[in-house]
């Protein structure tokens, strides 16, 4: 366990190169399986979760090398097709295992994600659309046992536009018999940039980022070249701290049709921005920030739910009150009550969040319970006045690479203090 010294009062300004994105870079992962050939990944994040998915990949049978941030990864020689409960329990994402593996073999076993708590993060959606294209599952002491003779396209009518599930019928129906047609599809940029991915490996895909993807199955897939596109949350991240400390900054790679929802309501806190080149955005805050709205997270182009919390460390410091609405994960709000150890004012009630907006936060000692509730309060910590200890790192670099080090270059004060070697560290080490 890690933990984050961070003296407050220093302006996060200057210019920024954006890191690949691990929403994009995980389902992307698992799709190389599909390949039966070599797939040269560029721009990958160096995350935990990035790591940990190599290693699958590596207990599964493929070669991969990972030089940088480029990773060669040959399938064609897949020994394995069960995702143990260790791995499962790691990272939930690796569900989407499931669809690329069993457009590769005729059965898989995959642990239930989160264990036996079905109904928690549930993954009905895609359970349901595998079995409507001919997959026989069955349950048994939480292992997913899943058969397929055929794959089978099929319409599949998804209920809510699921991200995971939009990835993984895509995977599936890459390889299937005839088409797939997927209504009510998520439109996230990380579908796009699947299909985008798939398409080079010669997959027949249309319609990625509209609700409703076609995918035309293909008998064989091959290797390819494809660059992670930029990490739309990193860098909503470093906008919302830049904007709680004053600083002027410059993003580059960031595509701009991706981040109208959350510059929208920047620009109503009184942020302006300019797009200087077309991967090149400026911002500077205004001298007092200012709320006075409401905000309802949504699937794409809603505002996303994983800039909901750091929305809400950059809202304490806003002049007005603020109603946040989480309508995509149940019980989201666990940078809240560790906010409010700093001084915010904050209600929780149900779905909904009260933000009344606080002169200054104060530093304090606060607990990081997951990934992006750890990057809400190091931003509320680098705009706060004194030094915080954010206990937590290890969620923290499961999505951010050494975020001490970009904060720090940018001009904050912050040190990583971490008991062990940080297992990114490691993993960098051991590809050496
Ligand atoms: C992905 C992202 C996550 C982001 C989320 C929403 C990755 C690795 N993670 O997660 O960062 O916050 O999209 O933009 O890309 N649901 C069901 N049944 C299902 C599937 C989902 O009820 O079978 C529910 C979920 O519990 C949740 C909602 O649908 O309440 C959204 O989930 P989904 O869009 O699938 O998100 P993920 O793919 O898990």
């Amino acid at each position: 366990m890690g933990t984050y010294i961070v003296q407050g009062g220093r302006r996060i300004e200057g210019e920024f190169q954006v890191r690949g994105g691990k929403n994009s870079a995980l389902p992307i992962l698992s799709a190389c399986i599909l390949a039966e050939d070599e797939v040269v990944l560029e721009n990958l994040p160096l995350i935990r979760d990035v790591l940990q998915t190599l290693d699958i990949l590596r207990e599964l049978g493929c070669k991969v090398t990972l030089t940088g941030r480029t990773a060669v990864i040959d399938s064609s020689f897949l020994q394995k097709t069960e995702v143990g409960n260790e791995t499962v329990r790691k990272m939930r994402s690796s569900i989407l295992f499931l669809g690329a593996l069993l457009g590769r073999a005729k059965q898989v076993k995959i642990s239930y994600p989160g264990g036996c708590a079905i109904g928690s993060r549930p993954i009905d959606l895609h359970l349901a659309s595998f079995q409507r294209m001919g997959v026989e599952i069955q349950e048994e002491n939480c292992v997913l046992d899943c058969k397929r003779e055929k794959i089978a396209g099929a319409v599949i009518q998804l209920p809510f536009p699921s991200v995971g599930a939009t990835e993984n019928v895509m995977l599936l129906a890459a390889k299937a018999e005839g088409v797939t047609m997927i209504r009510n599809a998520a439109r996230e940029p990380e579908i796009v940039a699947l299909a985008r991915f798939l398409r080079a490996m010669g997959a027949e895909i249309y319609g990625e980022g509209t609700g409703s993807i076609l995918v035309e199955g293909v008998s064989r897939l091959h290797g390819a070249y494809y660059s992670i596109p930029a990490d739309r949350i990193e860098g909503g991240t470093f906008l919302c701290a830049a904007a709680m400390t004053g600083g002027e900054l410059f993003l580059r790679g960031l595509e701009r049709e991706q981040m109208g929802a959350v510059l929208e309501v920047l620009r109503t806190c009184g942020c302006r921005f300019l797009w200087e080149e077309s991967d090149l955005l400026w911002m500077k805050p205004p001298k007092e920030l200012k709320s006075d709205f409401t905000i309802v997270t949504g699937p794409f182009p809603a505002f996303p739910t994983d800039m909901q919390p750091l929305m809400m460390s950059l809202l304490t410091l806003a002049k007005g009150n603020c109603m946040i609405s989480e309508t995509v994960f149940e019980a989201r709000f666990s940078q809240g009550a560790e906010l409010c150890r700093m001084g915010a004012d904050i209600r929780i009630s149900g779905e909904n969040a009260y933000i009344c907006g606080v002169k200054s936060l104060h530093g304090a000692e606060v607990f990081a319970h997951d990934l992006r509730c750890g990057a809400a309060l190091l931003c509320a910590a680098l705009a706060a006045e004194g030094e915080s200890i954010i206990h937590g790192s290890e969620y923290v670099e499961r999505g951010y690479e050494k975020i001490e080090d970009a904060f720090s270059f940018l001009g904050g004060n912050i040190r990583l203090r971490e008991e062990r070697k940080p297992y990114v560290q490691k993993e960098i080490e051991k590809n050496e």
